[in-house]
């Protein structure tokens, strides 16, 4: 069997999604349900805490989630003070944010927040996700997959709608069994 080779896990660093069960995460840049139950579960799992987004997600906040403050990506930087109405910094690279991150001491936890692209990039250095997988299939042009190097664990919510799951990231031990 392959090895999985797991990029370096921040300590700090949890991310946190919900999807359909064929990965759809957003429609149109925006999410394609709405679901009271798994936003309240969202905003107290993140309260206190910076969450790490992509330009088109948080563009898509309606305003500026209370008690949390954003560090977005986008390459375009914020030469041009887009993002000056809310409680944000803003980074041009992946590896300028993962210092950052770094460079904060406990007990500032980072929640990677989506869309897409900013889960393909920093969910691998996470040490957990947060995923709340819902039961009925939706229309939708953005899309994710939990990726290799994590194992699901305990279920931290269940409705009729959907279920929510915290992934453990796992390490091979010597003899190549997978230990959390
Ligand atoms: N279901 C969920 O849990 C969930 C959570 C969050 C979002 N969503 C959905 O996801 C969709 C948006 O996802 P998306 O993938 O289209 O966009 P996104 O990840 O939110 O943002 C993409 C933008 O991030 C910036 N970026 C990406 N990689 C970068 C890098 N390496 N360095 C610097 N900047 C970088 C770029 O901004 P610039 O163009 O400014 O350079 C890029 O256009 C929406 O539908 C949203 O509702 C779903």
């Amino acid at each position: 069997m392959g090895q999985i080779i797991l990029p370096e896990a921040i300590p700090s660093m949890r991310a946190i999604v919900a999807m359909d069960p064929s990965g759809v995460i957003g429609f149109r840049g925006r999410l394609p349900w709405h679901l009271p139950e798994d936003l309240r579960l969202f905003r107290s799992m993140t309260m206190g805490h910076t969450l790490l987004m992509g330009r088109k997600t948080f563009e898509s906040l309606a305003k500026p989630l209370p008690g949390r403050t954003c560090w977005i990506l986008s390459r375009r930087g914020d030469g041009d003070g887009r993002f000056h109405h809310a409680p944000a910094q803003v980074f041009s690279s992946v590896d300028a944010m993962l210092r950052a991150v770094r460079a904060e001491l406990p007990p500032m936890k980072f929640w990677v927040a989506g869309g897409a692209e900013i889960y393909n990039q920093l969910a691998p250095h996470c040490v957990e996700i947060i995923q709340t997988a819902l039961v009925d299939n939706y229309a939708g042009d953005s899309h994710w997959q939990i990726p290799p190097g994590f194992v699901r664990g305990e279920v931290i919510l269940s409705t009729n709608k959907f279920t929510t799951y915290r992934w453990h990231r796992y390490f091979m031990n010597e003899g190549g069994s997978k230990m959390t």
